[in-house]
């Protein structure tokens, strides 16, 4: 198993490239579903969880070949060879439940393991199957399975969200495209994966219009055709990136960034200090003189702070001058990392969804396990600023989210090394 070692101290000054979205390339690519035709995914990044997404696609008969390192994602779903996604895949990566809506829409059948719990919360998936039984699915739970049929297909409705959910909202929209009349979804997710996943989908023939408001209004089709497509760029990476130079000081530009994607964290940069200038070629970082301000946060649904940027802002609110209040309003358990912060001298208390973060003037390096994905990096973030050596264990995690993570960061002048335990 990997670790990754960083010797902190370091300025971080140059360029970083921003990657396609990992959560909007894991809509994107179950979207081949709904076609015979090819889907054609350009600027995807590279990384596991993808992989993922494609051995779960190629196990249902669907052809999939990478392009370009990876980059360029093509997926045929001429003959699907089987309607079951399966508990093996599925248990590694809850976004497996996307392929329900698409199966659903073009077979009118559907077999899908429950995900299960994770890291972060319970997070259960009631949200899509209800949406998918408002468009006349019949839903069955078998031994761990989900068993979803639409004998004559499904039919448009009106549905509304009781609270926004990002998946669910993708996957009912994807299976509204094939169903027969209207259908409306009121309270839904607002992210831009969410506008994405609906330029895709209009660009293979769909009729969406709304998408990244919470109402959105699907005239069903009869097929959708091939298209070709450029994921957009990765607002979580580029948040990540964002906090490496306001944790170390210096200035580094996010090469693609756009600011309308990560409004409410950039803000809270600016409260907190750290200056973000929008240019040509993307997003400018730097850090002011001094330490910076405590500031209070609060997670929410898009275009509120994203529950994926609230560990690595509390990397860097654990050397802020004050006392800073996080409050993650999403999920019910993600302050995993917070206890790995403490064991390098961050003063941090945990209470329900609350974290009190008391800034102290540095951190000290230490060996710390990573519990997720946004936990990894944000270990990874503490330990560039802080005093000595840190080494992040368990590093698959990041794998899943962030593509060459120590090459984009030595790129910019920090000491960060891979190491593989067999050597
Ligand atoms: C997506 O997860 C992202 N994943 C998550 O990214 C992200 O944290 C989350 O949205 C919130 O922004 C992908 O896009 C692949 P939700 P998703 O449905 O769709 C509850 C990362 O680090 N809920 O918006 O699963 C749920 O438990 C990850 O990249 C139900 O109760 O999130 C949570 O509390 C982690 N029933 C809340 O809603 C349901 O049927 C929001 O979850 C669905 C969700």
């Amino acid at each position: 198993m990997d670790s990754i070692i960083v010797t902190g101290g370091r300025q971080l000054n140059g360029q970083i490239p921003i990657a396609g979205a990992k959560n909007a390339c894991l809509t994107l690519m179950p979207a081949t579903l709904l076609t015979d035709e090819p889907l054609t995914l350009t600027n995807a990044p590279r990384l596991s969880d993808i992989r993922t997404m494609s051995v779960l696609l190629e196990s249902l008969g669907v052809e999939v070949s990478s392009l370009q390192e990876g980059k360029v994602q093509v997926m045929s779903s001429a003959n699907l060879t089987s309607h079951k996604a399966d508990y093996d895949i599925v248990r590694k990566m809850r976004a497996s439940i996307l392929v329900l809506g698409p199966m659903l829409a073009r077979d009118h059948q559907a077999v899908v393991s429950l995900p299960g719990g994770c890291a972060i919360g319970a997070r259960p998936v009631d949200l899509h199957l209800k949406g998918l039984e408002a468009l006349g699915a019949e839903i069955e739970l078998i031994e761990g399975y989900v068993h979803a049929r639409a004998p004559g297909g499904l039919r448009g409705a009106v549905f509304e969200f009781p609270f926004v959910s990002v998946g669910a909202t993708e996957n009912i929209l994807m299976a509204a495209t094939l169903a027969r009349g209207t259908t409306v979804l009121k309270n839904a997710a607002r992210e831009p994966e969410i506008r994405d996943l609906a330029d895709c989908l209009n660009a293979m023939g769909a009729r969406i219009d709304g998408a990244g408001t919470s109402t959105i209004t699907i005239e069903g089709v009869d097929a959708l055709h091939g298209a070709t497509h450029p994921v957009v760029i990765d607002r979580i990476e580029l948040g990540t990136y964002m906090l490496a130079p306001a944790i170390t000081g210096g200035e580094v530009e996010l090469l693609g960034g756009r600011l309308d994607l990560v409004a409410a964290f950039a803000e809270k940069l600016d409260e907190a200090g750290i200056n973000v200038a929008e240019g040509e070629n993307g997003l400018k970082v730097t850090r002011r003189n001094g330490r910076v301000n405590a500031v209070n946060v609060e997670t929410a649904p898009f275009p509120g702070f994203p529950t994926d940027l609230q560990a690595q802002m509390m990397a860097l609110l654990t050397t802020a001058e004050g006392v800073s209040v996080l409050e993650e309003r999403i999920f019910e358990n993600r302050f995993m990392h917070a206890p790995e912060l403490m064991r390098m001298g961050a003063e941090i208390e945990v209470h329900g969804g609350t974290a009190t973060v008391t800034g102290v003037e540095r951190l000290k390096g230490a060996p710390v396990m990573a519990t997720d994905l946004r936990a990894s990096v944000s270990l990874i973030l503490a330990g560039l600023g802080a005093e000595g050596e840190t080494v992040v264990n368990r590093v698959y995690h990041l794998d899943r989210g962030y593509e060459r993570v120590e090459e984009k960061l030595s790129a910019c002048g920090a000491k960060i090394e891979r190491v593989s335990e067999n050597g």
